[in-house]
């Protein structure tokens, strides 16, 4: 029989490592690798099982096909589902502490229960009487929604038998401990071992899971990530402490599309749902700013409009600062070595910040030319006109490339109102919505047209 290997899993990233070491190769973080514990022995000797049997997809029968999704009530948090709740699914909803998951799903769970579902709420972290407190306060107290408060996993899985329920979320995994797992609540071991026992109750009894994970950043916890692999779903609920705007982000998604966003505001009565999240990311618009541009981005499957803002000033330090909020650092010197080298406008001795306002994060590089415009409005102290939107993604070269969903995003834009375009040659941009479209190959082109240069 084979020998139970053990394995060094880095509680940060989920990366599984051969032998231990004080920093993770693949996230860079110190003291995050801890041993876990084998799980089995591998295989054992076949019984002759009937279980593990392959059948025809033709001949899946509709008890063996997934009923539909079952609609939330809320459509921002369908939208990221992929359309509603996959029954027999397991889905993580991961998020820094505090930033509003407890409420996210006290929400959801009321919200499921008034469609129907029979929901149970299981949290590890808080007693019964203040999940009910909270629920009082978001104005939930009436919903038909089961509370437990209990950590042992044994004894909720016993409960989850007894009860059936079509929906049980989990707030949160990293609280959950087995007893036949050795290690502490919140380890490595005992979290992988939590999910796994959940996934598979999951899919075994057809009761939909939600587990809430936190995102820590000290290696004694593990995080959500290293669960990522074991469930159906992962969704990052995302946003800036000190703003009201929260992002739910479908980062996996095996039934539907990921990268989908869904907005949320964080209210003194929980969270409210944003349906036109555009409106909200944009500052107000009448006066021209230098250092501030419009980018026409999709998130997902929607087109959303985001203020970029730059500010480039003296500096006094031998390395000029370069601060990035809701974009890649890297991507930021990217474009700024791009545009010493290709148009001769330089950087140098200038401190560089960055920001994506209202709280929001940026990954597409079809953002690269909004942010070359803001980099340049602010340096050259010459606003982009108020009415003007901006997208491209930007080469080594200097040369604009077309990026997709074109025609979305001008759409989009001439709904709140703007005129003007700036976008790359060779985009499908059908009718144009009706824009003013200013269509560049490069960014020599650009700038020349643009600022004058
Ligand atoms: P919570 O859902 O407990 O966060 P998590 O479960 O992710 O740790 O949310 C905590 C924050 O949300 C807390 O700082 C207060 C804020 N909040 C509101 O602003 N309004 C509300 O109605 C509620 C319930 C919380
Ligand atoms: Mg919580």
């Amino acid at each position: 029989m084979a020998k139970p290997v053990t394995q060094f899993i880095c509680s940060a990233c989920g990366s599984i490592h051969k032998k231990w070491s004080g920093r993770c190769d693949n996230c860079g973080e110190w003291n995050t690798i801890a041993e876990e514990a084998p799980l089995s022995a591998g295989p054992g000797k076949s019984l002759g099982a009937v279980k593990g049997r392959a059948m025809a997809l033709t001949d899946l029968t509709s008890e063996e096909t997934p009923p539909p999704r079952q609609s939330s009530g809320l459509a921002e948090l369908d939208r990221v589902l992929g359309g509603g709740l996959v029954a027999a699914s397991a889905c993580l909803v991961g998020g820094d502490p505090g930033i509003g998951k407890s409420t996210l799903l006290l929400q959801a769970a009321a919200s499921f229960a008034r469609m129907g579902l029979k929901v149970i709420y299981v949290s590890g972290e808080e007693a019964t009487a203040q999940v009910r407190m909270r629920a009082q306060r978001l104005g939930l107290a009436d919903a038909s929604v089961k509370l437990a408060a209990e950590t042992n996993l044994r004894d909720i899985l016993t409960t989850l038998d007894a009860e059936r329920p079509d929906l049980a979320i989990i707030d949160s995994v990293q609280t959950m401990w087995l007893d036949t797992v050795e290690s502490a609540p919140g380890s490595v071991s005992q979290v992988r071992a939590a999910a796994h026992e959940l996934v598979t109750f999951a899919k075994k009894r057809g009761v939909a899971v939600m587990l809430v994970g936190h995102v820590t950043k000290d290696g004694q916890i593990a995080g959500p990530r290293v669960v990522e692999h074991m469930v159906d779903t992962v969704l990052y609920f995302e946003g800036e402490r000190g703003h009201q705007f929260r992002i739910l982000r479908s980062v996996k998604n095996r039934f539907g599309p990921a990268d989908e966003i869904g907005v949320f505001e964080m209210t003194g009565a929980g969270l409210a749902e944003v349906p036109n999240p555009s409106a909200l990311f944009l500052s107000d618009r009448d006066t021209p700013a230098p250092g501030s541009v419009v980018f026409a981005g999709i998130e997902g499957t929607r087109p959303v409009l985001v203020e970029i803002q730059a500010l480039v000033a003296p500096s006094s330090l031998s390395q000029p600062r370069r601060a990035v909020v809701g974009w890649d650092s890297g991507r930021l010197s990217m474009i700024l070595a791009v545009l010493e080298a290709r148009v001769g406008i330089s950087f140098q001795g200038l401190d560089v910040y960055l920001n994506i306002a209202g709280g929001m994060r940026i990954s597409e590089p079809a953002a690269d030319l909004a942010v070359a415009a803001a980099l340049l409005s602010a340096r050259e102290d010459a606003a982009i006109p108020p009415n003007c939107v901006v997208f491209g993604e930007l080469s080594l070269s200097g040369a604009l490339r077309p990026v997709s969903q074109a025609e979305n995003r001008l759409k989009e834009a001439r709904k709140l109102g703007f005129s003007q375009a700036i976008a790359p040659e060779g985009c499908k941009t059908g009718d144009g919505a009706g824009m003013e479209l200013k269509a560049m190959a490069d960014l020599t082109r650009f700038v020349g047209d643009i600022f004058g240069a």
